[in-house]
């Protein structure tokens, strides 16, 4: 067990906090990079789905796509973003583009439309582009990283490698033969299920199908680079791997798997955050506090600490239960707080947990 994530965190560039939805990695990162910019460092958030509140809190409400300092006193500086993923995957476009009317015609497509906010611009990839650029841009000492809400935590570490098969795989290059999409490649009856769903749809899909894919055409080796290049991110020892995960069941599961897929990636598990851990009473309360208290009160008191116990016996044996599945690693146990973390208090309050 740790006291602080401090020697984690020690000459990383790039935190990332992964674990599965709802156990607090948007809080934990934006409470890791308050830690940090108080010991001095320039540090940037980037977060995905911050809770409203925390959103306003850090002056996030307006959806910009790059990082804004937030107006706190620390030593040294805290900067957040949220990541908008579209705006991500069009950034991603423009800068890969040849020439501007390449570019506009890519955005005006249909399909990329589509592809941008489903496929290829899927959030996890998106979030290690942007990563990777403010990275490259070397503006901060320090970057941490919130994840999606992943249905699959796994998700985020294949993104990479996804679409750099995706730009690789037979369909794209066979969109990209001379002969395009007219006559030899799709057979007769295919151009027939085009025509019928031009004139149901009125999208020329046929026609935006082969534009797309020509203008893409250029733009492939640019996308592959990149996304090798991001990948090659994840694996630096310079970057590491918090798994921020919940002291119940089904959290604590998905942490075991993620931890394994990571060390067969080879990419940087640096520990565990164990958040919203029950601590358990003080043995004496019922007593302390039945003394000033009538008899049904007091029955209270000591039902509801009863209670308290046994959820804190029952965190308390699936932190040992992850801890034991991981071989002991580096652990940082942060309690259940009372209420939500929604404003700079309360993430001062989770940082102080999570340091010294
Ligand atoms: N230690 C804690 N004690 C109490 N509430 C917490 C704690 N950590 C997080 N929360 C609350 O839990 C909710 C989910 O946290 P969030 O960071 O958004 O999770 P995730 O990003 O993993 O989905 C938020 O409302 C947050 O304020
Ligand atoms: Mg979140």
């Amino acid at each position: 067990m740790l006291t602080s994530v401090e020697p984690l965190l020690e000459g990383r560039r790039m935190v990332i906090c992964a674990g599965s939805g709802g156990v607090g990695k948007t809080t934990t990162a934006a409470a890791v990079a308050l830690g940090l910019a108080e010991r001095g460092a320039k540090v940037a958030v980037v977060t995905i789905d911050p809770a409203r509140r925390l959103a306003n809190a850090l002056g996030l409400d307006e959806l910009s796509n790059e990082p804004h300092r937030v107006e706190i006193p620390v030593q040294g500086e805290l900067w957040a973003m949220m990541l908008d993923a579209k705006r991500t995957f069009d950034q991603l476009i423009e800068h890969l583009a040849p020439d501007e009317r390449t570019r506009d015609e890519v955005f005006a497509n249909r399909i990329y439309q589509q592809l941008s906010s489903a496929v290829a611009g899927s959030q996890e990839f998106t979030a290690i582009a942007k990563l990777y650029e403010l990275d490259q841009d070397g503006d901060f000492d320090v970057l941490v990283l919130d994840t999606p809400p992943a249905r699959n935590a796994l998700d985020f570490l294949e993104a990479p490698g996804r679409l750099t098969r995706f730009f690789q795989g037979r369909a794209i290059r066979m969109f990209l033969r001379p002969a395009g999409l007219s006559g030899r490649i799709l057979g007769r009856g295919t151009g027939v299920v085009f025509g019928v769903l031009q004139r149901v749809t009125g999208v020329d899909l046929l026609r935006d199908l082969s534009v797309f894919f020509r203008s893409l055409g250029g733009m492939i080796d640019g996308f592959t680079e990149r996304a090798r290049r991001v990948g090659a991110l994840l694996e630096d020892p310079a970057t590491t791997f918090l798994i921020v995960t919940a002291p119940r069941h089904d959290p604590v599961e998905e942490a075991i798997f993620f931890h394994r897929k990571l060390r067969d990636a080879g990419m940087p598990f640096g520990g565990l955050v164990v958040n919203r851990v029950h601590q358990p009473p003080p043995a004496d309360l019922p007593e302390a506090v039945a003394e000033g208290l009538g008899p049904a009160l007091a029955e209270r008191v000591s039902a509801a600490t009863r209670e308290l116990s046994a959820l804190a016996a029952r965190d308390a044996a699936n932190v040992r239960r992850l801890r034991a599945a991981l071989g002991d690693p580096p652990t940082i146990v942060v309690p259940e707080l009372d209420g939500d973390v929604h404003d700079v208090e309360g993430l001062a309050l989770m940082r102080s947990h999570l340091f010294e």
